[in-house]
């Protein structure tokens, strides 16, 4: 049984404007202990998707499909069933999260804070402890429990970010671009401890980037989401080099790396952005910037196939139907 799965899952905001879906089927499974990335560009709904694992989305979205942590339907739970949960068996970094630190509190209270919350049992001297224990996990010295948000870097906060969700010691680690507002050599330090951890711990890991160079080396699969549907996914390296959907290629060539060879040229690029949900394109959501479109791309919207280990819906790739 995967730790994590995402069964035929929808979500659609309702807003004054109409409907918004910006998730129309996601299907995904996350054994214990591996890591998925889910890459795409901004809009593409990763963040949305992902907040229905600890059922964190606003009170104007609608979920249908299901959604299994450990083989338990997280939209079943109760209040009290979801608050053992989250933390305790899965822990979300969010984009930006580093600055919703509390100011005026020292970081050590911070990240007692859960740990105190979650296991009722544990002492203020042993919640302590294990404050400092988390400091150096994350490559801090355990004195920094004394210190508040303020005296500390970007890239240091969001080591505290990482030691926070790993406060209550969950089995799988939710993180959503836990990089992308650091500068890029704090961004590869952090990413360091994160991965290094994940495998110490033998954690599993949803790992949320629009970077596919550094989902590539960070996990073991790749879902690649565009308009709100995967449109890939398969093994890492096999997604990253030879990509099967022109977006997932798109995506690929778009972090230009020094010595590798597909970007001898100029990376090409992908013009426009993804659409609204709620103002889909016919057919293929992905055509009006399909580099290889074809005149079907247009009506048909391409089923998920299935060709060995990896899975993708555009037209031009042949292989099983898939149910997905
Ligand atoms: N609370 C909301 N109400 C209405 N639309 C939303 C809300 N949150 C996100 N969206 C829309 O859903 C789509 C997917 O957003 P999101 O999941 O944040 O994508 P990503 O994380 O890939 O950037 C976007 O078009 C976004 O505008
Ligand atoms: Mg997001």
């Amino acid at each position: 049984m995967p730790l994590l799965e995402f069964d035929d899952v929808h979500v659609t905001y309702r807003s004054r404007e109409g409907d918004v879906p910006a998730v129309r089927g996601v299907s995904l499974a996350v054994e214990a202990g591996e890591s998925v990335g889910i890459a795409g560009e901004s809009g593409c709904g990763k963040t949305t998707v992902t907040s229905s694992v600890l059922r964190l989305l606003p009170p104007t979205a609608k979920v249908t499909g299901q959604v299994l942590l450990d083989g338990e339907d997280v939209m079943k739970m109760s209040f009290g069933r979801l608050r053992a949960v989250r933390w305790g068996k899965a822990a979300v970094i969010f984009q930006g999260a580093m600055h919703a630190l509390n100011p005026v509190q020292r970081i050590g209270q911070q990240l007692a804070e859960p740990i105190l919350l979650h296991e009722k049992q544990v002492s203020e001297r042993t919640a302590n402890n294990r404050v400092g224990e988390l400091l150096e996990q994350v490559g801090l010295p355990a004195s920094r429990a004394r210190t508040y948000p303020h005296q500390l870097s970007g890239g240091q906060k969001q080591r505290i970010m990482i030691a926070m969700a790993l406060a209550c010691r969950p089995k799988l680690l939710v993180a959503d671009e836990p990089t992308t507002a650091l500068d890029v050599m704090v961004q590869a330090q952090v990413l360091d401890v994160l991965s290094e951890l994940v495998r110490e711990l033998g954690l599993a890991m949803v790992f949320i980037s629009h970077d596919l160079s550094v989902l590539s080396t960070t996990c073991d699969r790749i879902a690649v989401m565009y308009a709100g549907r995967i449109v890939e996914q398969g093994p890492a390296a096999d997604v990253f080099d030879t990509p099967l959907h022109p977006y997932s290629a798109a995506l690929a060539s778009a972090f230009p790396r020094i010595g590798d060879p597909r970007f001898r040229y100029a990376p090409a690029g992908l013009a426009g952005d993804p659409p609204f949900p709620s103002d889909l394109p016919t057919g293929c959501s992905f055509h009006p910037r399909c580099p290889v479109v074809m005149d079907e791309c247009r009506v048909v919207d391409p089923p998920t196939v299935r060709v060995g280990a990896r899975s993708a819906a555009c037209l031009r790739v042949t292989g099983a139907e898939d149910v997905a």
